[in-house]
């Protein structure tokens, strides 16, 4: 029997037990730091170290860090439904967990891409990309990150993802950065939406069911029902 195809939209929240800041939590990382001064077009025009400076803090630790077992159930589902992984987030824990299909939508944190030819991504080694470091076009690299005010090339494939869910699973994320979260509105009609999250998450879709736990508990809790027919 073809196995049902489903969608696991993920955001900072199911990497936050592994130790990594979300953004807009009382301790987030936008409370440390500016948008506009780290994460923008305009900021790396202005000063393209204090970016890279920003960047190479969220690798190392990234680097440091382990997948959960919120990771870890995603991946495990695999042998009972098609996985596909979106994910807003720029570590790589899901693939070290064991998803074999993640589509990063706002890029990733051990790539880096050539500032003249934005095809050119290459890997970074170790945990630092430097003022200097070239392409091999000999243009500056930049890292391969999608910030704000830029376009987000991946959405219309994970648009296309949702619109083919038999379910969709949302977790960790507070929805308030579009275009991503308008992914949820793409899931079909009749589509059964879960949101594990411990937050108070502003859902603009009528239906979800929101299972206020934390991503290390409410996953697996939640995937050994989806796994047994119970959700
Ligand atoms: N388990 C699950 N969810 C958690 C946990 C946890 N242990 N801890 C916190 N959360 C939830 C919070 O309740 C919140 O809803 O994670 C969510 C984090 O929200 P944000 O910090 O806004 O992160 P996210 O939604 O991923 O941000 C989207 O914003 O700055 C950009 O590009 C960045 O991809 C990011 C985007």
């Amino acid at each position: 029997m073809e196995k049902r195809k489903l969608v696991v939209f993920t955001g900072a929240g199911v990497s936050a037990e592994s130790g990594l800041r979300t953004f807009r939590d009382s301790d987030g990382l936008w409370e440390e730091y500016r948008i506009e001064e780290v994460a923008t077009p305009e900021a790396w025009r202005a000063d393209p170290r204090k970016v890279l400076h920003f960047y190479d803090l969220r690798r190392a630790q990234v680097l440091a860090a382990s997948p959960n077992a919120a990771h870890r159930a995603i991946a495990e589902l695999e042998a009972h439904f098609e996985v596909q992984v979106v994910t807003q987030n720029i570590d790589d824990l899901h693939e070290r967990a064991g998803s074999s299909k993640v589509l990063h939508l706002h890029g990733e944190i051990r790539l880096a891409r050539s500032t003249a030819d934005p095809s050119l991504v290459v890997p970074v080694n170790g945990a630092s990309l430097a003022w200097g470091d070239r392409c091999s076009l000999g243009s500056q690299l930049r890292p391969h990150i999608v910030w704000f005010g830029e376009e987000v090339p991946l959405l219309p494939r994970a648009a296309e993802h949702v619109a083919q869910a038999d379910v969709l699973l949302v977790v960790g994320t507070s929805l308030q950065v579009y275009p991503a979260a308008g992914l949820l509105q793409f899931a079909p009609a009749g589509c059964p939406v879960y949101l594990v999250d411990p937050g108070n998450v502003a859902v603009r879709r009528a239906g979800v069911q929101h299972l206020r736990r934390t991503a290390s508990e409410g996953v697996p809790w939640l995937a050994a029902r989806l796994v047994n027919g119970e959700a």
